[in-house]
């Protein structure tokens, strides 16, 4: 979890930088760095650990001057050293660069870098945007900063936050923001401005702030700023005034925490990925499991336990597993688990997903699982909370806090972690041929990009749920590895709209809840481009025949889709094993804009605690 700090002004840049770093250590970091203009050149100071080894560092090394960068950096591509800690240099020395999100064509462009001479001093996908900002200042936008970068950033595929500095105009700052890598704050100061990639980092200097959207970037001066589209046009952003209060300051720009957590799952996303997946080999290691080849292999079932969202999070997982690493896999309710004597023994892995944990029936099924000698892992969000510590193994969500009682990004990032135990499994099994492993990896690359794309659809959600939310019962259908999907759609509206609604696999339709259909019943289908397609629309047709509404999530360039749906919405294409996670957000969204339009207490709602520690 990244954090991003800038400074441009007459005060000294370096103490301000660590600082607002300072206030983002609760999300996490390996090593952090600043990099200050002085006396004619870019000084640089990294270091890996907690910022106080920097501040020892800076203390005995200082550095001084009225414009800098500064980063907290959680590793992705190459390990924690200072080696890769940002900022991240040019090769000429005269632009410096901090960055949040996943170049996801990174070696690509290193490839084409190292064959026009650049020497890389980092195992960073980072380094590669600097190294493209000084090949572009030098060739094609006459040694301009703005220009420079954005000819760079129009080479990356992925989501990016990204500010640099050059020696040649050490007088401002740029900052971009593509996609939702996390944000890009601007604070308005008295003859000196700031940036972050989090507002708490700069709130005790400035409550004035623009908050850039995706495909946006700014010059940053100490007395102006200049926020313009990737494509050049001049834009004038609205000045947001941030309330003092922790908990507005915390919300930011959003009504409520639920609504941010949606908003931060593709930075979420790259968290869970990141330190898991060594990018340029193309591999999954994960160390809080470490299970050898032969552990590995002697696994003949996993049992997933987990309650609630926790619960369709592992009717996901069952599919990676089961498809990536063939072994067989259940997935039962925590709640029910120790009230039926289950059969287990060391062959058998219990994972148990809980986004506290703490949730007291997961916990229990834990301990029955190790009362009858199996293996015992977790998939938890909150560090060192008991499904943690009694588990032999475990898997961090590394979503950060998630404070809305209704789960959304601890969900999705749930999910990547199942992805990538499928995949590490296969791996340490034999049973993933590594051409297959190699394109998963790949794939979960795009994730964070993906995710965004669809985050940036929300407005039409927002719209559609104006046309809904007075309805008073809803049917979720899907099938396959989305059947869950509806499950979990079907529960976010429930549980915060108070709206009944229903989530079924949509084969079972048939089979019952067609009885409910008729015109007062909004029919929510996720029919995708996938291999169920054609019965996804076979089971949407049906729906219309008894005068059902129907609201089809599909895929971007799905025409036809709309001569059968009364309402579609889109989410991009995307590798089946994927789309889960992008098809649950426009169902967030649409669960959260029906429940603001009904005036529900959205991150409260009635009845409902965030960690369920009773029975
Ligand atoms: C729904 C929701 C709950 C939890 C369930 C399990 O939005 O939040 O259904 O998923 O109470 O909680 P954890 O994951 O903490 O065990």
């Amino acid at each position: 979890m990244c954090g991003i700090v800038g400074y441009v002004g007459e005060k000294n840049a370096t103490p301000i930088i660590i600082d607002g770093l300072q206030r983002l250590e609760y999300r996490g970091y390996d090593s952090a760095g600043v990099a200050v203009f002085q006396e004619g050149e870019i000084r640089l100071r990294r270091d890996v650990g907690k910022l106080n080894n920097l501040r020892t560092r800076l203390a005995a090394d200082p550095i001084t001057g009225g414009i800098g960068i500064g980063h907290t950096r959680w590793a992705t591509h190459g390990v924690p050293a200072e080696h890769n800690a940002h900022p991240h240099i040019s090769m000429d020395g005269e632009f410096v660069v901090v960055h949040n999100g996943i170049v996801e064509n990174y070696l690509e462009l290193r490839d084409e870098l190292q064959a026009e001479g650049v020497e890389f001093k980092s195992e960073t996908d980072t380094e590669v945007i600097v190294q493209l900002v000084a090949r572009f200042a030098a060739n094609g936008a006459q040694g301009d900063l703005t220009e420079a970068t954005r000819k760079a950033v129009s080479y990356l595929r992925g989501a990016h936050a990204i500010v640099v500095m050059s020696k040649r105009q050490p007088d401002r700052l740029v900052a971009v923001r593509i996609g939702n890598a996390g944000g890009v704050a601007l604070g308005l100061g008295d003859g000196e401005n700031f940036i972050a990639s989090d507002i708490p980092a700069i709130l005790e200097q400035t409550r004035k702030m623009i908050f850039l959207e995706t495909r946006q970037m700014a010059t940053v001066w100490a007395d102006h700023v200049d926020v313009q589209t990737l494509d050049g046009k001049t834009l004038h952003p609205e000045i947001h005034d941030v309330a003092w209060d922790p908990v507005s300051a915390a919300k930011g720009e959003y009504k409520h925490f639920m609504q941010k957590e949606i908003f931060e799952q593709a930075r979420s996303i790259t968290d869970t990925i990141r330190g898991r997946v060594d990018f340029e080999h193309e591999t999954v290691i994960l160390g809080d499991l470490d299970l050898t080849p032969q552990q590995a292999q002697d696994i003949q079932r996993i049992v997933t336990v987990a309650c609630g969202t926790s619960y369709y999070s592992g009717l996901v997982g069952k599919f990676y597993i089961e498809n990536l690493a063939r072994v067989n896999v259940e997935v039962d309710y925590g709640s029910e688990y120790r009230y039926r004597n289950p059969i287990l023994n060391d062959k058998t892995a219990v994972l148990a997903i809980t986004q506290s944990g703490e949730t007291v029936d997961t916990l229990a099924a834990m301990e029955e699982a190790r009362d009858k000698g199996a293996q015992l892992w977790s998939i938890v969000n909150a560090i060192g909370s008991q499904a943690m510590r009694i588990a032999d193994g475990y898997i961090t969500m590394n979503a950060g806090p998630e404070i809305g009682v209704a789960s959304t990004k601890a969900f999705t990032s749930s999910i990547v972690d199942q992805y990538l135990l499928a995949l590490y499994l296969g791996q340490q099994r034999g049973t993933l041929p590594e051409a297959l492993r190699r394109q998963h990896v790949h794939d979960l690359a795009r994730l964070p990009d993906l995710v965004g794309r669809v985050l940036d659809r929300s407005a039409e959600v927002e719209a559609l749920a104006h046309k809904l939310y007075q309805y008073t019962d809803f049917l979720y259908l899907g099938r396959g590895i989305n059947y869950p999907i509806a499950l979990e759609g079907a529960l976010k509206l429930k549980e915060i709209s108070y709206i009944h609604a229903e989530g079924y696999p949509a084969g079972e339709m048939k089979h019952g809840p067609i009885a409910l259909i008729d015109e007062h019943m909004p029919v929510l289908a996720i029919a995708l481009k996938d291999s169920v397609y054609d019965k996804m629309i076979s089971q949407i047709e049906q729906a219309k025949a008894r005068g059902g509404i129907v609201i089809a999530i599909a895929t971007e360039g799905d025409t036809f889709i709309g001569t059968k749906a009364d309402h579609v919405l889109y989410i991009p294409q995307a590798p089946e094993m994927l789309t889960p996670i992008l098809a649950v957000i426009p169902l967030q969204l649409l669960a959260y804009s029906v429940a603001v339009a009904r005036g529900a207490d959205v991150d409260q709602p009635r009845n409902l605690a965030k960690s369920v520690t009773v029975e």
